[in-house]
């Protein structure tokens, strides 16, 4: 399949899911007013791969992610509630212990790169397609 429809509206602010595209897990955030803020005040010079979080997202509230560490390819946990989000409230790769930020950003351990934002666009208000 070259494409995957996401529906935005079932997914709660502060909630994420996870779809198939190509055989490989994308996360889809709601991000909460304090995600987006902790993800623009901290200076580009502290990341390790600078990226600002304007440069990540179409709208700001809505994180579209690779689900593959870029370490070497575990799938991060952080999409269940329940799930450990790492020091930054984002994600966190148990298998070597990366951890990422609310833009899904790299901020600690051994991943070298930030998650990757694959191609997507928005097809409605509240419908993306991926790829
Ligand atoms: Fe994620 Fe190694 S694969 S930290």
């Amino acid at each position: 399949l070259a494409s995957t429809d996401v529906e935005l509206e079932p997914i709660a602010e502060g909630q994420a899911v996870t779809v198939m595209w190509r055989g490989k897990p994308v996360f889809v955030r709601h991000r909460t007013a304090a995600d987006i803020a902790a993800a623009r005040e901290v200076p580009l010079s502290q990341l390790p791969d600078p990226q600002p979080d304007q440069a990540r997202v179409q709208r700001d509230q809505w994180l579209v992610l690779l689900g593959i560490c870029t370490h070497l390819g575990c799938v991060p946990l952080g999409q269940k509630p329940t799930d450990a989000k790492g020091d930054y409230n984002g994600w966190f790769c148990p298998c070597h212990g990366s951890h990422y930020d609310t833009s899904g950003r790299i901020r600690k351990g051994p991943a070298p790169r930030n998650l990757e934002v694959p191609q997507y666009a928005f097809t409605s208000d509240t419908k993306i397609r991926i790829g």
